[in-house]
């Protein structure tokens, strides 16, 4: 599974790139306002950084814009990925988008039939937002079950980006199922290197030879 970081912070995506964990980045127009700064600037540097592919977010509404933005977030840089919400012109954006070869994610995207639709007008990705279903009760990786059982029952191309992850236990769910990447804050990521069990046993393997080693002097 494909590991992507979901941030518009420079600095924290270099921190996790340097571990060689990182497959690719995913932005939005609120983790854009937070990061602030030159939008088109920031995705390029992610570029640079991740090597993969990097979702960045059209704030238009309209075909016709989405279409006009699609193409300036694409001349970006060569790993850039036109993110569009799932409404009908954003459908209609990937399908054009899609015909010219430039690879869209379709985002906020709540359910099976969402994402069928957007994989029948070609989204190289469609993002389910789990964690947003959870929040409401809804059992998101269920919906994710079904998007995958879909996916391969037509070899769609599509990936599933499984986005909005809470917690480590999200990412280990979106593996067994068989998505094809996680997005994941940074803060989340930092969780998958904690274990109280690693970190009390690499102490007692040191204290261990350290005894050996006054032992021998
Ligand atoms: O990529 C989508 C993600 O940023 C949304 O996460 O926590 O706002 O639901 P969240």
């Amino acid at each position: 599974m494909k590991l992507f970081v979901d941030s518009g912070i420079v600095k924290e995506i270099e921190a996790l790139a340097s571990l060689g964990i990182i497959d690719g980045a995913t932005t939005n127009p609120s983790l854009m306002a937070k990061a602030g700064g030159d939008p088109r600037q920031i995705l390029k540097e992610i570029c640079r950084i991740v090597q993969g592919p990097v979702s960045g977010e059209v704030v238009a509404t309209d075909y016709e814009g989405m279409i006009r933005e699609g193409h300036d977030i694409a001349a970006i840089d060569e790993h850039m990925v036109v993110k569009v919400p799932f409404t009908r012109d954003g459908v209609k954006a990937c399908k054009t988008l899609s015909g010219e070869g430039i690879p869209v994610n379709v985002t906020l995207i709540f359910s099976a039939t969402q994402a069928l639709l957007a994989a029948k007008v070609g989204a190289a990705f469609v993002s389910p937002f789990i964690g947003r279903l959870d929040d409401i009760a809804t059992d998101g990786m269920h919906v994710i079950e079904e998007i995958v059982e879909i996916f391969d029952n037509y070899e769609f191309g599509t990936e599933v980006l499984v986005a909005s992850v809470r917690h480590p236990i999200h990412i280990v769910q979106a593996a067994r199922l068989g998505a094809d990447v996680c997005t994941c804050p940074p803060a989340v990521i930092d969780q998958l290197f904690k274990h109280p069990l690693t970190d009390i046993g690499l102490e007692k393997f040191l204290k261990d030879w350290e005894k050996s080693q006054a032992v021998a002097r």
